[in-house]
Protein backbone atom coordinates (compact mmCIF):
# COMPACT_ATOMS: atom_id res chain seq x y z
CA UNK A 1 0.00 0.00 0.00
CA UNK A 2 1.54 3.41 -0.87
CA UNK A 3 2.21 6.05 1.99
CA UNK A 4 1.14 9.62 2.07
CA UNK A 5 4.24 11.55 1.08
CA UNK A 6 5.56 15.12 2.13
CA UNK A 7 3.98 16.04 -1.28
CA UNK A 8 0.43 15.43 0.42
CA UNK A 9 1.15 18.10 2.65
CA UNK A 10 0.01 21.22 1.41
CA UNK A 11 0.41 23.74 4.05
CA UNK A 12 4.52 23.84 4.70
CA UNK A 13 4.61 27.11 5.65
CA UNK A 14 4.90 27.60 9.55
CA UNK A 15 4.75 23.65 9.80
CA UNK A 16 6.58 22.10 12.76
CA UNK A 17 7.81 19.09 11.68
CA UNK A 18 9.72 16.21 13.94
CA UNK A 19 11.35 14.26 11.02
CA UNK A 20 13.06 10.79 11.65
CA UNK A 21 16.46 10.41 9.67
CA UNK A 22 18.93 7.76 9.59
CA UNK A 23 22.23 9.26 10.37
CA UNK A 24 23.56 6.17 11.66
CA UNK A 25 26.76 7.47 9.70
CA UNK A 26 30.51 4.76 10.44
CA UNK A 27 32.76 7.10 12.04
CA UNK A 28 36.62 6.74 12.10
CA UNK A 29 38.39 8.88 15.24
CA UNK A 30 35.20 10.50 15.30
CA UNK A 31 35.10 11.80 11.74
CA UNK A 32 32.22 10.55 9.42
CA UNK A 33 33.68 8.08 6.98
CA UNK A 34 30.58 7.81 4.80
CA UNK A 35 28.35 11.01 4.65
CA UNK A 36 25.49 8.45 1.45
CA UNK A 37 22.94 8.45 4.66
CA UNK A 38 23.04 12.09 5.05
CA UNK A 39 23.20 12.89 1.18
CA UNK A 40 20.25 10.77 1.24
CA UNK A 41 18.25 12.65 3.12
CA UNK A 42 18.82 15.96 1.39
CA UNK A 43 15.96 16.41 -1.17
CA UNK A 44 13.22 15.57 1.79
CA UNK A 45 14.93 18.29 3.87
CA UNK A 46 15.64 20.57 0.80
CA UNK A 47 11.94 20.34 0.34
CA UNK A 48 10.72 20.94 3.79
CA UNK A 49 13.04 23.57 3.80
CA UNK A 50 12.09 25.52 0.86
CA UNK A 51 8.31 25.09 1.64
CA UNK A 52 8.84 27.02 5.38
CA UNK A 53 8.57 24.25 7.40
CA UNK A 54 10.22 24.03 10.81
CA UNK A 55 12.38 21.06 11.14
CA UNK A 56 13.57 19.20 14.42
CA UNK A 57 15.90 16.37 12.84
CA UNK A 58 16.08 13.28 15.02
CA UNK A 59 18.44 10.18 14.67
CA UNK A 60 19.98 7.13 16.50
CA UNK A 61 24.05 6.85 16.12
CA UNK A 62 25.39 3.09 17.27
CA UNK A 63 23.99 1.35 19.69
CA UNK A 64 24.45 3.41 23.35
CA UNK A 65 23.00 1.29 26.06
CA UNK A 66 24.18 3.82 29.08
CA UNK A 67 23.05 6.91 28.71
CA UNK A 68 24.72 9.91 26.66
CA UNK A 69 28.63 8.51 25.33
CA UNK A 70 30.33 11.34 23.87
CA UNK A 71 31.93 10.04 21.04
CA UNK A 72 28.29 8.88 19.79
CA UNK A 73 27.02 12.61 19.71
CA UNK A 74 25.48 14.16 16.58
CA UNK A 75 27.68 16.98 16.66
CA UNK A 76 29.65 15.89 13.56
CA UNK A 77 26.96 15.00 11.95
CA UNK A 78 24.77 18.40 12.19
CA UNK A 79 28.24 19.94 10.63
CA UNK A 80 28.64 18.29 7.61
CA UNK A 81 24.76 18.49 7.01
CA UNK A 82 25.11 22.14 7.43
CA UNK A 83 27.87 21.89 4.45
CA UNK A 84 25.88 20.02 2.75
CA UNK A 85 22.22 21.42 2.88
CA UNK A 86 23.39 24.89 2.97
CA UNK A 87 21.41 26.16 5.91
CA UNK A 88 22.56 26.78 9.32
CA UNK A 89 21.73 23.40 11.36
CA UNK A 90 21.73 24.32 15.27
CA UNK A 91 22.57 21.27 17.29
CA UNK A 92 20.75 20.54 20.54
CA UNK A 93 22.22 19.51 23.42
CA UNK A 94 19.43 16.44 23.71
CA UNK A 95 16.62 15.58 22.49
CA UNK A 96 13.88 16.06 25.19
CA UNK A 97 13.73 18.90 28.24
CA UNK A 98 13.46 22.82 28.55
CA UNK A 99 16.88 23.09 26.18
CA UNK A 100 15.05 21.31 23.38
CA UNK A 101 11.78 23.22 24.00
CA UNK A 102 13.51 26.63 24.05
CA UNK A 103 15.28 25.59 21.07
CA UNK A 104 12.41 24.58 19.16
CA UNK A 105 10.41 27.23 19.74
CA UNK A 106 13.16 30.02 18.20
CA UNK A 107 12.93 27.92 14.74
CA UNK A 108 11.81 30.36 12.00
CA UNK A 109 10.42 29.31 8.58
CA UNK A 110 12.89 27.16 7.24
CA UNK A 111 14.92 26.65 10.36
CA UNK A 112 16.63 23.57 11.05
CA UNK A 113 17.62 21.91 14.04
CA UNK A 114 19.20 18.80 15.09
CA UNK A 115 18.17 16.64 18.38
CA UNK A 116 20.71 14.57 20.12
CA UNK A 117 20.81 11.13 19.80
CA UNK A 118 18.05 9.78 20.89
CA UNK A 119 19.25 6.11 22.10
CA UNK A 120 21.12 8.41 24.70
CA UNK A 121 17.67 7.57 26.23
CA UNK A 122 16.54 4.20 27.11
CA UNK A 123 12.95 4.88 26.53
CA UNK A 124 14.28 4.90 23.19
CA UNK A 125 14.67 1.59 22.09
CA UNK A 126 11.62 0.39 24.28
CA UNK A 127 9.00 2.56 22.44
CA UNK A 128 8.19 4.40 25.72
CA UNK A 129 4.73 6.06 25.02
CA UNK A 130 5.48 8.90 27.30
CA UNK A 131 9.05 9.31 25.63
CA UNK A 132 7.79 9.73 22.14
CA UNK A 133 4.55 11.94 23.54
CA UNK A 134 7.91 14.34 24.81
CA UNK A 135 9.71 13.66 21.61
CA UNK A 136 6.77 15.53 20.11
CA UNK A 137 5.31 18.04 22.68
CA UNK A 138 9.24 19.18 23.15
CA UNK A 139 9.90 20.27 19.55
CA UNK A 140 6.10 21.17 19.16
CA UNK A 141 5.56 19.05 15.96
CA UNK A 142 2.20 18.80 14.58
CA UNK A 143 3.45 16.57 11.88
CA UNK A 144 5.98 13.73 11.84
CA UNK A 145 7.95 12.63 8.64
CA UNK A 146 9.79 9.47 8.29
CA UNK A 147 12.47 9.41 5.80
CA UNK A 148 14.63 6.84 8.12
CA UNK A 149 14.11 3.43 6.21
CA UNK A 150 17.66 1.99 7.34
CA UNK A 151 15.54 2.33 10.80
CA UNK A 152 11.89 1.29 9.86
CA UNK A 153 12.16 -2.45 10.73
CA UNK A 154 13.08 -1.12 14.74
CA UNK A 155 9.54 -0.26 16.49
CA UNK A 156 11.39 3.06 18.86
CA UNK A 157 9.98 5.82 20.32
CA UNK A 158 11.36 8.14 17.26
CA UNK A 159 10.42 5.58 14.65
CA UNK A 160 7.26 4.57 15.59
CA UNK A 161 5.96 5.39 18.61
CA UNK A 162 5.86 9.74 17.57
CA UNK A 163 2.96 8.61 15.36
CA UNK A 164 0.86 8.19 18.16
CA UNK A 165 0.80 11.83 19.00
CA UNK A 166 0.50 13.72 15.89
CA UNK A 167 -2.39 13.50 13.52
CA UNK A 168 -0.19 13.05 10.32
CA UNK A 169 2.19 10.91 9.60
CA UNK A 170 3.95 10.39 5.98
CA UNK A 171 6.95 9.86 4.50
CA UNK A 172 10.03 11.76 2.94
CA UNK A 173 11.23 11.11 -0.54
CA UNK A 174 13.84 8.99 1.13
CA UNK A 175 11.56 6.33 2.20
CA UNK A 176 9.51 6.74 -1.07
CA UNK A 177 12.23 5.77 -2.94
CA UNK A 178 13.41 2.89 -1.12
CA UNK A 179 9.71 1.50 -0.79
CA UNK A 180 8.92 1.76 -4.56
CA UNK A 181 12.33 -0.05 -5.52
CA UNK A 182 12.06 -2.57 -2.68
CA UNK A 183 8.22 -3.05 -3.34
CA UNK A 184 9.02 -3.90 -6.66
CA UNK A 185 11.20 -6.22 -6.16
CA UNK A 186 9.22 -7.69 -3.63
CA UNK A 187 5.61 -8.03 -5.09
CA UNK A 188 6.31 -7.19 -8.75
CA UNK A 189 9.37 -8.14 -10.15
CA UNK A 190 10.74 -7.92 -13.57
CA UNK A 191 12.20 -11.56 -15.24
CA UNK A 192 15.06 -12.62 -14.80
CA UNK A 193 14.93 -12.11 -11.52
CA UNK A 194 18.69 -12.49 -10.14
CA UNK A 195 18.91 -11.80 -6.03
CA UNK A 196 23.15 -12.26 -5.27
CA UNK A 197 23.40 -12.99 -1.45
CA UNK A 198 26.40 -12.67 0.56
CA UNK A 199 27.52 -12.04 3.96
CA UNK A 200 28.38 -13.86 7.04
CA UNK A 201 26.08 -15.94 8.21
CA UNK A 202 22.83 -18.21 7.28
CA UNK A 203 20.96 -17.17 10.09
CA UNK A 204 20.69 -13.93 9.20
CA UNK A 205 19.31 -14.19 5.80
CA UNK A 206 16.95 -17.47 6.11
CA UNK A 207 13.51 -15.31 5.78
CA UNK A 208 14.77 -13.29 2.92
CA UNK A 209 16.15 -16.92 1.08
CA UNK A 210 12.62 -18.31 1.80
CA UNK A 211 10.66 -15.68 0.83
CA UNK A 212 13.12 -14.70 -2.62
CA UNK A 213 13.22 -18.11 -3.47
CA UNK A 214 9.62 -18.54 -4.74
CA UNK A 215 10.25 -14.99 -6.80
CA UNK A 216 14.13 -15.29 -7.99
CA UNK A 217 14.90 -17.30 -11.57
CA UNK A 218 18.51 -17.56 -9.80
CA UNK A 219 19.84 -17.27 -6.11
CA UNK A 220 23.86 -16.41 -6.02
CA UNK A 221 25.32 -17.56 -2.82
CA UNK A 222 28.78 -16.14 -2.17
CA UNK A 223 30.72 -14.80 1.12
CA UNK A 224 31.33 -16.87 4.60
CA UNK A 225 27.69 -18.42 4.04
CA UNK A 226 28.00 -20.44 1.27
CA UNK A 227 30.16 -22.30 3.05
CA UNK A 228 26.93 -23.69 5.22
CA UNK A 229 25.58 -24.73 2.17
CA UNK A 230 28.52 -26.34 0.94
CA UNK A 231 29.03 -28.58 3.67
CA UNK A 232 25.40 -29.16 3.27
CA UNK A 233 25.96 -30.84 0.21
CA UNK A 234 28.59 -33.05 1.81
CA UNK A 235 32.15 -31.00 0.95
CA UNK A 236 34.96 -30.44 3.22
CA UNK A 237 35.27 -26.51 4.36
CA UNK A 238 38.21 -26.92 6.45
CA UNK A 239 38.00 -24.04 8.57
CA UNK A 240 35.80 -21.99 6.63
CA UNK A 241 32.91 -19.70 8.67
CA UNK A 242 30.30 -22.74 8.99
CA UNK A 243 27.15 -22.78 11.35
CA UNK A 244 26.74 -26.23 12.20
CA UNK A 245 23.44 -25.81 13.45
CA UNK A 246 21.96 -24.40 10.50
CA UNK A 247 23.33 -27.45 7.65
CA UNK A 248 20.58 -29.06 8.30
CA UNK A 249 18.28 -26.08 7.53
CA UNK A 250 20.45 -25.00 4.45
CA UNK A 251 20.16 -28.97 3.12
CA UNK A 252 16.57 -28.45 3.09
CA UNK A 253 16.71 -24.98 1.36
CA UNK A 254 19.02 -26.57 -1.22
CA UNK A 255 16.20 -29.35 -2.12
CA UNK A 256 13.99 -26.75 -2.10
CA UNK A 257 15.57 -24.35 -4.44
CA UNK A 258 16.88 -27.60 -6.86
CA UNK A 259 18.97 -25.61 -9.28
CA UNK A 260 17.41 -21.93 -9.34
CA UNK A 261 20.73 -22.03 -6.14
CA UNK A 262 24.00 -21.29 -6.92
CA UNK A 263 27.29 -22.29 -4.94
CA UNK A 264 30.98 -21.29 -5.09
CA UNK A 265 32.53 -23.59 -7.73
CA UNK A 266 35.87 -21.93 -6.29
CA UNK A 267 37.22 -20.26 -4.12
CA UNK A 268 40.17 -17.96 -2.66
CA UNK A 269 41.68 -19.82 0.38
CA UNK A 270 43.95 -18.78 2.26
CA UNK A 271 46.03 -20.03 5.36
CA UNK A 272 45.02 -17.67 8.52
CA UNK A 273 42.68 -14.92 8.87
CA UNK A 274 44.94 -12.74 8.02
CA UNK A 275 45.56 -9.89 5.13
CA UNK A 276 49.39 -11.62 4.39
CA UNK A 277 48.15 -15.06 4.65
CA UNK A 278 49.39 -17.30 2.11
CA UNK A 279 46.67 -17.96 -0.07
CA UNK A 280 45.39 -20.10 -2.86
CA UNK A 281 42.39 -20.16 -5.54
CA UNK A 282 41.51 -23.81 -5.65
CA UNK A 283 38.01 -25.49 -6.97
CA UNK A 284 35.31 -25.84 -3.62
CA UNK A 285 35.99 -29.38 -3.20
CA UNK A 286 39.83 -28.82 -2.42
CA UNK A 287 40.90 -26.93 0.61
CA UNK A 288 43.66 -27.89 2.83
CA UNK A 289 42.27 -29.07 6.38
CA UNK A 290 43.10 -26.02 8.21
CA UNK A 291 42.93 -23.30 5.76
CA UNK A 292 40.02 -21.48 5.39
CA UNK A 293 37.68 -19.95 2.15
CA UNK A 294 37.91 -15.99 2.40
CA UNK A 295 36.51 -15.23 -1.46
CA UNK A 296 34.77 -16.63 -4.34
CA UNK A 297 37.04 -17.82 -7.00
CA UNK A 298 37.52 -16.15 -10.88
CA UNK A 299 35.09 -19.02 -12.47
CA UNK A 300 32.34 -18.21 -9.92
CA UNK A 301 32.55 -14.62 -10.85
CA UNK A 302 32.54 -15.18 -14.13
CA UNK A 303 29.18 -17.42 -13.70
CA UNK A 304 27.50 -15.44 -11.34
CA UNK A 305 28.38 -12.43 -14.03
CA UNK A 306 26.92 -13.89 -16.60
CA UNK A 307 23.37 -14.90 -15.12
CA UNK A 308 24.01 -10.80 -13.66
CA UNK A 309 24.06 -9.34 -16.78
CA UNK A 310 20.82 -10.03 -18.33
CA UNK A 311 18.76 -9.87 -15.84
CA UNK A 312 15.61 -7.50 -15.57
CA UNK A 313 16.34 -6.97 -11.83
CA UNK A 314 19.03 -7.92 -10.19
CA UNK A 315 19.09 -7.60 -6.04
CA UNK A 316 22.52 -7.62 -3.80
CA UNK A 317 22.93 -7.76 -0.55
CA UNK A 318 26.04 -8.89 1.35
CA UNK A 319 30.26 -9.41 0.48
CA UNK A 320 30.97 -12.22 -1.44
CA UNK A 321 34.39 -12.35 0.77
CA UNK A 322 36.45 -10.62 3.48
CA UNK A 323 35.87 -7.43 1.17
CA UNK A 324 37.68 -5.11 4.55
CA UNK A 325 40.91 -7.34 3.27
CA UNK A 326 42.56 -6.52 0.09
CA UNK A 327 43.12 -9.87 -1.11
CA UNK A 328 39.76 -11.23 -0.58
CA UNK A 329 38.08 -8.09 -1.71
CA UNK A 330 38.12 -9.09 -5.68
CA UNK A 331 35.04 -11.06 -5.86
CA UNK A 332 32.59 -8.27 -4.03
CA UNK A 333 34.30 -5.60 -6.74
CA UNK A 334 33.55 -7.99 -9.72
CA UNK A 335 29.46 -8.52 -8.76
CA UNK A 336 29.52 -4.44 -7.90
CA UNK A 337 30.67 -4.12 -11.60
CA UNK A 338 28.73 -7.38 -12.61
CA UNK A 339 25.62 -5.10 -11.28
CA UNK A 340 26.90 -1.93 -12.96
CA UNK A 341 26.95 -3.17 -16.29
CA UNK A 342 23.34 -5.17 -15.69
CA UNK A 343 20.51 -3.76 -18.40
CA UNK A 344 17.91 -4.58 -16.08
CA UNK A 345 17.03 -2.83 -12.53
CA UNK A 346 19.78 -2.94 -9.83
CA UNK A 347 19.54 -2.66 -6.17
CA UNK A 348 22.22 -2.89 -3.69
CA UNK A 349 21.35 -2.97 -0.13
CA UNK A 350 23.94 -3.06 3.17
CA UNK A 351 26.89 -1.86 4.34
CA UNK A 352 29.61 -3.83 2.51
CA UNK A 353 27.77 -4.38 -1.01
CA UNK A 354 27.19 -0.40 -0.79
CA UNK A 355 30.95 0.29 0.13
CA UNK A 356 31.94 -1.71 -2.75
CA UNK A 357 29.97 0.01 -5.10
CA UNK A 358 30.92 3.07 -3.82
CA UNK A 359 34.47 2.96 -3.49
CA UNK A 360 34.63 2.12 -7.21
CA UNK A 361 32.68 4.85 -7.57
CA UNK A 362 29.60 2.82 -9.48
CA UNK A 363 26.60 4.02 -7.55
CA UNK A 364 25.50 6.22 -10.24
CA UNK A 365 25.45 3.48 -12.47
CA UNK A 366 23.17 1.33 -10.08
CA UNK A 367 19.54 2.23 -9.72
CA UNK A 368 19.31 1.95 -6.37
CA UNK A 369 21.50 1.80 -3.49
CA UNK A 370 19.59 1.04 -0.57
CA UNK A 371 19.91 3.00 2.49
CA UNK A 372 18.94 0.21 4.47
CA UNK A 373 20.72 -3.20 5.12
CA UNK A 374 19.00 -4.83 7.88
CA UNK A 375 15.70 -3.14 6.62
CA UNK A 376 15.93 -4.49 3.13
CA UNK A 377 16.33 -7.64 4.21
CA UNK A 378 13.40 -7.79 6.58
CA UNK A 379 11.39 -5.56 3.89
CA UNK A 380 11.71 -8.09 1.45
CA UNK A 381 11.21 -11.16 3.31
CA UNK A 382 8.09 -10.11 3.88
CA UNK A 383 7.63 -8.39 7.34
CA UNK A 384 5.54 -5.28 7.81
CA UNK A 385 7.92 -2.71 8.88
CA UNK A 386 6.41 -1.00 11.76
CA UNK A 387 8.47 2.69 10.79
CA UNK A 388 6.52 1.76 7.58
CA UNK A 389 3.53 0.79 8.60
CA UNK A 390 2.66 3.95 11.45
CA UNK A 391 2.60 5.88 7.65
CA UNK A 392 -0.78 7.34 6.56
CA UNK A 393 -1.73 5.07 3.24
CA UNK A 394 -2.02 6.83 0.28
C1 LIG B 1 21.46 0.41 10.50
O1 LIG B 1 22.56 0.99 10.42
O2 LIG B 1 21.25 -0.73 10.05
C2 LIG B 1 20.31 1.18 11.09
O3 LIG B 1 20.66 2.49 11.36
C3 LIG B 1 19.76 0.48 12.32
O4 LIG B 1 20.72 0.43 13.32
P1 LIG B 1 20.59 -0.66 14.50
O5 LIG B 1 20.84 -2.00 13.88
O6 LIG B 1 21.59 -0.26 15.53
O7 LIG B 1 19.17 -0.58 15.01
Amino acid sequence: MPKRTIRDLHDLKGARAFVRVDYNVPLDHGQISDDTRIRASLPTLDELVKGGARLALASHLGRPKKGPVPELSLKPVADRLQDLLGVTVAMAPDCVGPEVRKLAETLRDGEVLLLENVRFHKEEEANDPAFAGRLVADTGATVFVSDAFGSAHRAHASTEGVSHHVRTSVAGLLMEKELRYLGMARDNPAHPYVAVLGGAKVSDKIAVIESLLPKVDALLVGGGMAYTFLRAEGLLTGKSLVEEDKVELARRLLEKAGPKLRLPTDHVVASAFREDAERRTLPVDQIPGDWMGLDIGPATVAAYTEKVRPAKLVFWNGPMGVFEMKPFAEGTLAMARALAGSGGTSIVGGGDSVAAVTQMGLADQIDHVSTGGGASLEFLGGDELPGVACLQDA
